[in-house]
């Protein structure tokens, strides 16, 4: 028997599920999202559904720009625009002048790792689950500069283990760069104890938070990271095509971007140019303004809600959904690690991804497949090859995780089941 505000509960994951959804408005967070009333949304690592004031803001930027023009559109929404910068910065306890806006994670990432010095002998950190953009990169910069890559062993729970990182850091080690929350399942790796070690040896600390920000509660001084990358679209419920970068301000003067233009630098004399000296030196010229505009709605939005109270929705609905799941005899799930998030990875016996993907997006359910190539150290080390991902978002219900479970379970059984009530199926058009 638990309790949760003094309240007995008898089967806790169910309960403290229906207890946190009393809590939180799910109406109101279902009504300011309209493709609630199309899908049963568990994709929302790969792109959550955006409310509708985000939707909003971007389509009505783009109407301005129609109307008068994109560089005077820009103008009259400057205030909008610059609004995303400061949103992004409360939301991971920043300054505005850390932040730079990119066009996805990946890039956001590149030009902090790509701007970090390198020689020969100098040693990189990473975690046994680095999303394979990133690792691509660790590989072709360690294959010019002659630097090694190495990942930090797991612990017995499956997450960076921090002992064998203590153990591993000496004085080549140049930059310790691990990914928060991996693409392919609910992990949450020990981001702020990993960070207290990158202090104490005086280590570069580059954080994806890709896949974290805006289900956990981010705060960069409390992480001790030196850079943080960042998407729009998963769980912060952005547009797709937008990611942000904060670069500690101590620091920003000490990284030389990767590529310059006269965004990031001013050309002031025939053969020099200056760097601009806040985290912006990191950003290019032509932009998408309304996405821009549409990502700082979204953080707005998630502030709203606030951080702490989403984090707790969330992992109450994947842990019912885990609970849930694990009564099947043919499911395996797949999540590591001590604390777990919105992420829910498992398989079904005999059963290929794509087919349950296919068979639940039939009854108009969305979830995604984690291959092997993203994560390829973690999924080897696991003798995984595909696996499905489920990912819940705070206005996904407790009906719908029933709905998916019943479907999940009539796929195993090999039988095919309609979870949706003849008033929610597909139109035919
Ligand atoms: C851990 C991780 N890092 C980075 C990325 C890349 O993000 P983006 O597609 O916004 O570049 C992903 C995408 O799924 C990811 O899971």
């Amino acid at each position: 028997m638990v309790t949760l505000s003094g309240v007995e509960l008898e089967s806790p994951l169910t309960k403290i599920s229906e207890l946190t959804s009393q809590i939180f408005d799910l109406g109101c967070a279902r009504d300011d999202t309209p493709g609630c009333k199309h899908v049963i949304h568990f994709n929302n690592a790969g792109a959550a559904l955006m409310p509708k004031r985000v939707v909003d803001a971007i389509i009505d930027h783009i109407r301005l720009e129609s109307e008068i023009g994109g560089y005077e559109a820009a103008e009259r929404a400057h205030d909008a625009v610059e609004r995303v910068y400061q949103a992004a910065a409360l939301l991971i306890g920043a300054e505005h002048d850390e932040i730079a806006m990119l066009e996805n994670a990946t890039r956001a990432w590149d030009m902090a790792f790509y701007a970090v010095p390198l020689k020969a002998g100098d040693r990189i950190l990473t975690s046994m689950v680095e999303y394979g953009s990133n690792f691509i990169a660790f590989l072709q910069r360690t294959q010019r500069t002659g630097a090694t890559v190495e990942a930090i062993p797991n612990d017995e729970h499956g997450q960076v283990s921090v002992e064998a990182l203590g153990e591993m850091i000496d004085e080549r080690v140049k930059l310790i760069a691990v990914t928060h929350v991996p693409t392919n399942g609910g992990l949450v790796n020990p981001a702020a104890e990993i960070g207290k070690i990158a202090r104490e040896a005086g280590v570069l600390y580059l954080l994806d938070a890709c896949q974290s920000i805006g289900q956990l509660p981010l705060n960069v001084k409390q992480i001790g990271c030196d850079m943080l990358s960042a998407t729009g679209r998963k769980y912060l419920r952005g547009p797709r095509g937008t990611g942000f970068l904060y670069v500690r301000r101590q620091l920003i003067q000490r990284l030389e971007p990767p590529f310059l233009d006269v965004r990031a630098a001013q050309w002031v004399g025939s053969n020099r140019y200056e760097i601009r000296p806040d985290a912006r030196r990191f950003e290019n010229w032509e932009t998408n303004y309304a996405t821009k505009i549409g990502l700082g709605v979204a953080i707005d939005y998630a502030l709203h809600w606030g951080l702490e109270t989403i984090r707790k929705r969330v992992t109450s609905l994947a842990e019912n959904l885990r609970a849930q799941l694990s009564t099947m005899p043919a499911v395996r799930l797949h999540d590591l690690g001590v604390e777990r998030c919105g992420i829910v990875s498992f398989s079904v016996e005999g059963i290929e991804p794509e087919v349950i993907k296919q068979q639940l997006a039939s009854q108009r359910i969305n979830v995604s497949i984690s291959i092997r190539s993203d994560t390829l150290l973690d999924m080897e080390s696991r003798g995984l090859g595909k696996i499905v991902r489920s990912s819940v978002h705070y206005y996904n219900s407790e009906d719908e995780i029933e709905r998916f479970c019943r479907a999940v379970d009539a796929i195993a059984k090999g039988a095919k089941s309609n979870v949706l009530g003849a008033s929610e199926r597909a139109p035919t058009s």
